[in-house]
């Protein structure tokens, strides 16, 4: 495990909070080269000081709005020129939702896709290319639990997240031929600010912690999780409590499921 990512060239979204923080984090003290993407630079700037001091080969900040899909062609081209590759893309950067579906402007449901679909899609497509080119690569997408089975208060959330499980399960066997992999990564409630970011149904952020993802796993613990699930080659996996669980519920007791989703208070 200590050696499999030195030198390697790992580009993460969403690098300036959270999960991405945190991957970011111990990619550093594996001695990964890093390429950290989001908006935010200042909150990027300070993970980059700490991956430097944790031990990263290099890291490199690459300012990125995944809803800005025209800019992410331009932005691949110059941050190729200067890495050359990209070993591992994880597209991690995303953002949640907490309204009823009754409840959520269209203009909601569209940002929702824009970001977490579009702009995964729109830069994994931008560094295919090179990927190909190469023969080499592991597209990791960090979804959720919810890109498994919907529920209440994440309508669109749910369905960005089932967007991506279908756009990179047929990725996954476009790109076989070339060695190139394709890891989907399914957390449950992690403690990070997804929730106090999330968007209520006007589009304005919700700002408080969720009780669930207040108490869920650490990032650092999901981080480690997620990097053996790569080196592993992993296919998909799914992380979290308890509530991991759903998964199996959903698959063998579909009507059992259904009437728990009816109970749940997972706002
Ligand atoms: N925490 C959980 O319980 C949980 C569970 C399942 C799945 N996930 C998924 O894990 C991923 C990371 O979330 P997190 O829990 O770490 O939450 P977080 O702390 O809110 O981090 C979200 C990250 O996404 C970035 N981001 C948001 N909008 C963006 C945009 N338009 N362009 C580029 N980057 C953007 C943010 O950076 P900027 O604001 O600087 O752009 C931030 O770095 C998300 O995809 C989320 O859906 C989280």
């Amino acid at each position: 495990m200590m050696d499999f990512f030195k030198n390697k060239r790992v580009w993460i979204t969403g690098a300036s909070s959270g999960i991405g923080e945190a991957l970011a984090l111990c990619l550093a003290e594996k001695g990964a080269h890093l390429i950290l993407s989001a908006r935010n630079e200042l909150e990027m700037n300070r993970v980059a000081a700490d991956c430097l001091t944790a031990g990263a080969a290099s890291v490199l900040v690459k300012k990125l709005d995944l809803e800005q899909h025209d800019t992410i062609p331009e932005l691949v081209e110059n941050t190729l020129k200067q890495v050359g590759k990209v070993d591992v893309l994880v597209n991690n950067g995303g953002i949640s939702q907490r309204a009823l579906a009754l409840n959520t402007t269209l203009e909601v449901d569209k940002k929702l896709m824009a970001v977490n679909y579009f702009g995964t899609i729109a830069l994994t497509k931008a560094l295919l290319p090179n990927m190909i080119m190469h023969q080499l690569g592991h597209i990791v997408t960090i979804t959720s639990l919810t890109g498994k089975f919907g529920s209440p208060y994440r309508s669109s959330y749910a369905a960005s997240k089932h967007a991506l499980h279908g756009f990179f399960d047929s990725l996954r066997a476009e790109l076989a031929e070339y060695q190139i992999k394709v890891t989907l990564i399914c957390p449950g409630f992690i403690r990070t600010n997804v929730s106090k970011n999330a968007l209520t149904g006007d589009g304005s952020k919700l700002g408080t912690m969720d009780e669930a993802t207040e108490k869920g796993m650490e990032p650092t613990r999901l981080a480690t999780k997620i990097l053996q699930a790569i080196q592993e080659g992993k296919q998909e996996a799914y992380f979290g409590g308890i509530e991991v669980l759903v998964i199996y519920l959903k698959l063998f007791f579909p009507a059992y499921f259904s009437m728990l989703l009816l109970k749940a208070i997972v706002r």
